[in-house]
């Protein structure tokens, strides 16, 4: 999704937006732009493709400022041309803006604004209205023509605005769409995301819904839906200002994939007291509250949902209470049974995902407790929640989630051991050898890593196949899902997944010798079946990589290749078979000459319906 970047301090904003909006590429983005306050007008630089591009473009260094403001745009109105890139202007570019979000009313108010004032409008965005909604209020004040186009816009955004005659301003407003504050000694930041920021400072303002921000070299003054100055707490962001660095790695993700050892460890023992018990102290979930769930319902869309699958069969096992699962987009429109008794467990890396965000205030509405599992700090969705359950992922720029997902598993199991043995549904042995399991992970998940050479030549002998299934039983059918959206979202190749008791039922006709079938046996109650699966399949001539737990060597009789993760709990094996298939997918995108951090079509913040 788009990017949006302020800087307003006191000298050289082109650098700093620019380098912010880098910072924000992994959000996806096909043109770019930066506009900078000249005297009685804005000067606005747009140009398509990278940011090489907009930077080659906005070289001159007389085009510098101490204020301006940027933007990435990921095209929804309008082809992605240098015309419809942000930021836009009005008729005489006296002011400029840069949005990120959807303005549903648009083409009623390009009428109005065309027939009534004669707007002339150089764009086909939906955007544009803005900044001339703006400029037909302006009479020297930004923030009140700012308060005034926002009551005749519909829609979500994020939108920073700039004008000509107060060069010593950017005025910011947000509904539904992410928007974040940066403040440092003598400057000021507003940026759609965290990352944009970290190399400048790390103290921030999360701007809320309805929300408008004035910012200022020296100040940050925010105001509420009715004009009224609101108190906000600066946070301390943890992140280190390198975290979304590349490193010495090719891409994100291969850095992600290879951090997770340390995430796991950081997001399993920040939750740990000394005693071993689950330290949830900024939760205030009682044992009368979970006592009284009678259901819950686990949303999220995507690779979160696909923890969810995880997390439905492991909390359902540990607290015996019944779990739903649904991706977000699904379940807002279907009847549901939420009230006073219901807990609802959002699971989302941004924070920011609207489908979960819009389930989220449905089921809160209706009187469900909230408990979100997010991984961006002070996020919609977790500003949002009763409670928050931080994943400590860190940030995750690669597109395909790699980190978040492990870590949201993580979050799972300490959910499902705290609400079980509060409620008493799981005993001290059985807590302490999952919990055992559970600080074994980091340093198992690193001996995985250490085969990465294997899953590589895999990948290297395998590339060329055009149809690729995942299947698996029990929590190995979760990983499935997850093994499959990884191969299929960074390799462009068609693959499956389904629930292997299911094969027989329609999918195994479509097995052949041009099959290959990643099929995960790591449970141990499940494991004859599985194998039983794979002898069917190996009959109609497919490929076969099974992926098992050490000394479980059965299963080299059935396959071609084998996977073998370090003996563990079955509880705990989705932690450990979910690196092979993430390592083969990146090697399988390589071999392909695929563009892995940053998959066509896809983004990493998903703000729309
Ligand atoms: C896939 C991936 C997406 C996200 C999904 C939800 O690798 O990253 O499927 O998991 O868009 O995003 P969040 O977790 O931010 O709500």
């Amino acid at each position: 999704m788009c990017g949006i970047v302020g800087y307003i301090g006191t000298d050289h904003a082109k650098e700093k937006v620019i380098d912010g909006l880098r910072r924000l590429e992994y959000r996806g983005y096909d043109s770019a732009g930066i506009a900078i306050p000249d005297g009685r007008k804005i000067r606005i630089v747009k140009a398509v493709g990278e940011l090489k591009n907009l930077e080659a473009k906005a070289s001159d260094p007389t085009f510098d400022a101490p204020v301006a403001i940027g933007h990435t745009r990921w095209a929804t109105h309008g082809k992605p041309t240098e015309l419809n890139a942000h930021p836009h202007g009005n008729m005489d570019n006296s002011i400029a803006i840069v949005h990120n979000g959807i303005i549903e009313n648009y083409q009623e108010l390009r009428e109005w604004l065309t027939v009534e004032y004669g707007v002339k409008f150089k764009s086909e965005t939906d955007s544009e209205v803005i900044a001339h909604l703006i400029g037909l209020y302006y009479d020297g004040d930004l923030l009140s023509a700012v308060n005034k186009a926002v009551a005749d816009m519909r829609g979500a955004y994020a939108v920073a605005a700039m004008a000509a005659r107060e060069p010593d301003k950017i005025v910011a407003v947000r509904k539904d769409t992410p928007l974040v504050v940066g403040h440092g000694s003598g400057f000021n930041m507003i940026a759609s995301d965290v990352p944009a920021l970290l190399k400048y400072t790390r103290d921030v303002y999360f701007i809320e819904n309805n929300e408008t921000v004035v910012l200022t070299k020296d100040s940050v003054v925010i105001f509420d839906e009715k004009g009224n100055e609101v108190e906000r707490d600066i946070q301390a962001v943890e992140w280190k200002a390198d975290a979304a660095d590349k490193a010495d790695y090719d891409h994100f993700m291969l850095k992600e994939i290879h951090e997770q050892p340390r995430v796991i460890q950081d997001t399993l023992f920040n939750r740990l007291n000394p005693d071993d018990s689950i330290k949830l102290d900024d939760i205030s979930m009682t044992k009368e509250d979970i006592d009284n769930f009678n259901k819950i319902y686990i949303i999220a869309c995507g690779t979160a949902y696909h923890a969810g699958l995880v997390g439905k069969m492991v909390i359902e096992k540990m607290t015996k209470i019944p779990v739903e699962i649904d991706v977000a987009s699904e379940f807002r429109y279907r009847e549901t049974f939420i009230d006073d008794r219901t807990l609802f467990i959002a699971i989302s890396q941004s924070g920011e995902t609207l489908d979960t965000l819009a389930a989220l205030r449905d089921a809160k509405e209706r009187g469900a407790r909230i408990l979100s599992v997010v991984n961006a700090v002070g996020s919609s969705i977790a500003r949002e929640s009763h409670d928050v359950f931080y994943t400590l992922a860190g940030p995750e720029v690669a597109v395909a989630s790699t980190k978040a997902y492990t870590t949201q598993l993580i979050c799972m199991y300490l959910i499902g051991l705290y609400m079980g043995s509060t409620k008493g549904t799981v005993g001290r042995e059985y807590y302490e050898f999952i919990l055992n399991e559970l600080k074994e992970l980091p340093d198992k998940v690193g001996r995985i890593l250490l085969s990465e050479e294997k899953y590589k030549k895999l990948a290297e002998r395998y590339h060329f196949n055009d149809h690729v299934f995942f299947i698996g039983r029990g929590l190995d059918s979760g990983v499935s899902y997850e093994g499959s959206l990884k191969l299929k979202e960074i390799s462009y190749i068609h693959s499956f997944a389904i629930a292997a008791g299911e094969l027989k039922h329609g999918t195994i006709a479509l097995m052949d010798a041009d099959s290959l079938v990643i099929a995960l046996a790591t449970q141990d109650r499940l494991y004859e079946k599985m194998v039983s699966n794979i002898v069917e399949i190996q009959a109609r001539g497919a490929h076969i990589i099974g992926v098992a737990k050490e000394g479980r060597t059965e299963i080299e009789k059935t396959s071609d290749e084998v996977i073998y993760i370090p003996n563990c709990a079955d509880e705990v094996a989705p932690v450990l078979a979910v690196i092979p298939l993430q390592i083969f997918a990146y090697y399988v995108a390589l071999e392909r000459g695929c563009n892995i951090d940053k998959p066509k079509n896809l983004a990493k913040s998903v703000t729309v319906e």
